[in-house]
């Protein structure tokens, strides 16, 4: 039998979430670690576990129940993704990225990343909202790598815009309307599971990095090969290691996770609001 492609693949996953009702919408809504609480903003729709989603990674780390939702956020409807997977569970970044493809087979317009990342630089505040305004892929890998299927979009993908400039201004403006502090910076991605040491947090700064993290980089690259903008929006949920004094743990992450849910939920109903 002929192995399907990844396209072919994506649209299968796209086809059973059809078949439940999941459409085209204005925006996919990836929830980082401990952000779920933002669900309290949905009115839910449909709902799937990712687990019977055929083609679909199964996610294994706490903190990241698999579901796909679909609901109307702020009068628009949307596709909430929970329990996205990473690259150190074992998955290929091609697996990774699966979700990404199969939302934009749905018809689905843009996507916003969320995350759980520490701050790098002092200004970002344990608690506090970051907008992702560019990355560092250093995960050693792409999720584009491999044969290519032209259905997907370029071999060659451009970057210089991978997080779009106007998504992250309609942020900033929602954020300040809100009065939601919101940072910004460059995102570092790496591969995990171990967090950082300290010389590699100074080695992050010198580069350039505000952020550091072990999701959204392949999710964003993929959807910028599928022409998708993407709107990239970080908690910070720990100083970096090395800049506390305090040991880093995931507990830790899930917890700043729940205490800034709210603020994330606010900003994202009227990031939405604008679609
Ligand atoms: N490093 C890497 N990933 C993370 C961190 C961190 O400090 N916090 C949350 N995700």
């Amino acid at each position: 039998m002929k192995e399907l492609t990844l396209y072919d693949r994506a649209e299968a996953s796209a086809e059973f979430l059809r078949e439940r009702g999941f459409g085209p919408v204005p925006a996919g809504l990836t929830l980082g670690s401990g952000l779920g609480a933002v669900l309290d903003g949905l009115q839910e729709e449909q709902s799937v576990a990712t687990s019977d989603i055929p083609h679909f990674p199964r996610s294994t780390v706490a903190g990241h129940s698999g579901r796909l939702v679909q609901g109307e956020m702020a009068g628009r409807r949307v596709i909430v993704v929970q329990g996205r997977v990473h690259g150190y569970e074992g998955y290929e970044l091609a697996q990774v990225v699966h979700y990404v493809r199969t939302l934009s087979c749905l018809g689905v317009q843009r996507l916003i990343l969320t995350c759980a990342a520490g701050g790098i630089v002092p200004e970002l505040r344990p608690g506090q909202l970051c907008l992702i305004e560019d990355h560092l892929n250093l995960m050693g890998s792409s999720p584009l790598r491999g044969p290519h299927d032209e259905r997907l979009g370029a071999r060659f993908v451009d970057l210089t815009e991978a997080y779009d400039g106007s998504l992250g201004r309609t942020a900033a403006a929602c954020a300040a309307d809100l009065g939601i502090e919101l940072g910004s910076g460059v995102y570092a991605g790496l591969p995990g599971p171990q967090y950082e040491t300290p010389a590699e947090v100074r080695m992050l700064r010198g580069l350039g990095a505000a952020l550091v993290g072990m999701s959204t980089v392949p999710e964003a690259i993929a959807a910028r090969q599928l022409g998708l903008p993407v709107l990239g929006l970080a908690l910070v949920s720990n100083a970096a290691a090395g800049l506390s004094g305090e040991p880093l743990s995931h507990e830790e992450v899930l917890e700043a996770g729940r205490v800034a849910a709210s603020d994330l939920r606010r900003l994202l109903e009227a990031v939405v609001a604008t679609f």
